[in-house]
């Protein structure tokens, strides 16, 4: 079975075939993150009018990449949400027209579950039961995972989500847009036990971002002999290059001890899981890809996404939609199809 899928939930205008839930014909990402760089942050409205731009390329492309055409495909899968109003749209309405005019199946999905579905993509086929660590930009949470489209939200954050906690952390360093790579980067050449940040006391196997993000905000006032009222801004450009990289690798740490150690209480509080997953764009951080191999290797099998299906693309959402399809699920009415900004996994 051969699926379109088209993403444009966030800043990623992508569209992808995919055969069988697993097998990749084509994966077509078009990022606006140079746009968004100068502002320090997505724009909705620009993401909007870039997609807009975007779509039908993206999607040509990708049907030509694939030597199919709209004819030949056998479904339609678009992210419906969580994301940007405007951005959502955009996506959801070339997909119910392309399945509308081509009258084909037509599946909407939701954008986590596809980040779940980017292990599969790589030819992977963990088993089941298992726990995902979704970590993106909106979101950081534990599914646990019985069997495939069935997911159960075990941890959730109370606050920020992790990628927006690293996005956070490189403004007040005075890092570009996205703060996630950066940090990454400068982190390579600094010392993670420079500075000690506090992990957040938080119950059972929720999160807490904000406190850790407000933690360096403090230390870095402290260290260049500030108060809380200093702007962020001439922070910044107090800071020395190796107290900066010092800072990146000591926030980076912590962050990923932070979910190393929720997710060792969800294993043991499910001692039956077989398979632990990263799913989402900060699934791309080496270091948490390293710290998680080194703590769950010996007793579990462990997946992280190839680099290009961790942040945004069309070829997730083809597969999440096949695993659906297989499990049940029946086509929507394009016709009747709501977008919706904000919505849990289920
Ligand atoms: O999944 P995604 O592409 O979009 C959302 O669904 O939110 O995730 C984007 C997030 C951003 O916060 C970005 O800073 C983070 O993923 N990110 C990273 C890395 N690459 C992207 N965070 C840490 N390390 C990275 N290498
Ligand atoms: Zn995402």
């Amino acid at each position: 079975m051969k699926i379109l899928g088209i993403e444009s939930s966030c800043d990623e205008t992508a569209a992808a075939i995919i055969e069988d839930g697993q097998k990749v014909l084509s994966n077509v990402v078009v990022s606006q993150i140079d746009i968004h760089a100068e502002y320090g942050g997505v724009i909705p409205e620009i993401a909007a009018r870039s997609h807009i731009e975007a779509i039908n390329p993206v999607i040509e492309k990708a049907l030509k990449d694939a030597s199919e055409t709209l004819d030949s495909i056998d479904a339609i899968a678009v992210t419906h949400t969580p994301g940007l109003v405007g951005s959502l749209l955009i996506g959801t309405l070339a997909a119910r027209t392309l399945a509308i005019t081509h009258n084909k199946p037509f599946y909407p999905t939701h954008h986590l579950k596809s980040h779940i579905y980017a292990n599969w993509l790589s030819g992977y086929n963990p088993e089941f039961p298992l726990l995902a660590a979704v970590v993106s930009g909106g979101h950081t949470q534990i599914i646990y995972m019985e069997r495939h489209d069935h997911f159960e939200i075990i941890g959730t954050t109370r606050d920020d989500a992790i990628g927006e906690c690293f996005d956070k952390v490189a403004k007040i360093l005075g890092l570009p847009y996205p703060g996630g790579p950066n940090i990454a980067k400068l982190a390579e050449n600094g010392d993670a036990n420079k500075y000690h940040l506090p992990i957040p006391q938080v119950g059972g196997l929720d999160f807490s971002f904000s406190g850790l993000k407000t933690a360096v905000l403090r230390a870095v006032q402290h260290e260049v002999g500030k108060d809380i009222h200093t702007p962020s801004t001439e922070l910044k450009s107090l800071l020395t290059a190796q107290q900066k990289a010092d800072f990146a690798a000591s926030f980076q740490k912590t962050a990923v001890d932070i979910l190393i150690k929720k997710l060792q209480k969800a294993t043991e509080l499910h001692p039956e899981t077989k398979s632990i997953l990263l799913a989402g764009g900060v699934s791309a951080n080496e270091l948490l890809r390293t710290e998680l191999h080194k703590a769950f290797d010996k007793d579990f099998q462990v997946f992280v996404p190839d680099m290009k299906f961790s942040t945004d693309n069309g070829a997730m959402v083809a597969s999440a939609a096949y695993y659906s399809i297989q499990a049940g699920e029946k086509p929507t009415d394009p016709y009747s199809l709501d977008i919706s900004p904000r919505s849990i996994i289920c």
